[in-house]
């Protein structure tokens, strides 16, 4: 964590945040990446966060990011990721800490997110932060496609 600073994207992030995203496995046909940030920058842009970290000798890099949101009931995460050479240094719990941080500041009462059903590692680190699985069933319409249907014609 030594040199990293987590902070607000700024548009000069937007390739290096896609690449993480992609690198991460966090990119899916039916979404794109640079609507998604466009559309984040019209909406709480305070709350897209990246890890940005000054190297001595080189240019800073982003190592994580993810869009925070608060809907004015719950608050959201979406698109968390951690560069794959940084995981496991407390990086991706700092990003959460700073996120929870920032909806408690706004008075949100609790935090939601989604995980992919498949993505069991995540769902257990996610329970180690405090997260437990919700009696609810996550459903989703699609408003605007912006690319091709899930596998199950459904677009998470
Ligand atoms: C999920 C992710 C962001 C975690 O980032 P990270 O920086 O590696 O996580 P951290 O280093 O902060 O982990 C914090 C703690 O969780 C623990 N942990 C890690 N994986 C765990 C698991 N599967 N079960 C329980 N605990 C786990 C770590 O040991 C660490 O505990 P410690 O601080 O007591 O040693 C990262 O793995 C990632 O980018 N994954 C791919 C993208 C993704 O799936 N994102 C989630 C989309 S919903």
């Amino acid at each position: 964590m030594a040199g990293t600073v987590i902070r607000p994207f700024r548009r000069d992030d937007t390739e290096p945040v896609v690449a993480l995203w992609r690198a991460a496995g966090l990119v899916v046909p039916w979404n794109d990446p640079y609507r998604d940030i466009e559309r984040k920058l019209t909406v709480q842009p305070e709350l897209f966060l990246v890890a940005e970290h000054a190297s001595v000798d080189g240019a800073p890099t982003v190592v994580g990011a993810a869009m925070i949101g608060y809907d004015g009931h719950r608050g959201w995460v979406n698109y968390l990721a951690v560069d794959e050479s940084r995981r496991g240094e407390g990086l991706g719990a700092a990003i959460m800490a700073e996120a929870e941080r920032l909806l408690v500041e706004r008075g949100c009462p609790k935090l939601n997110l989604q995980v992919r059903s498949t993505n069991q590692g995540v769902i257990d680190w996610y329970r180690s932060l405090g997260f437990e699985p919700d009696r609810a069933v996550s459903l989703g319409k699609r408003l605007i496609a912006d690319g091709e249907p899930g596998p199950s014609g459904a677009a998470p």
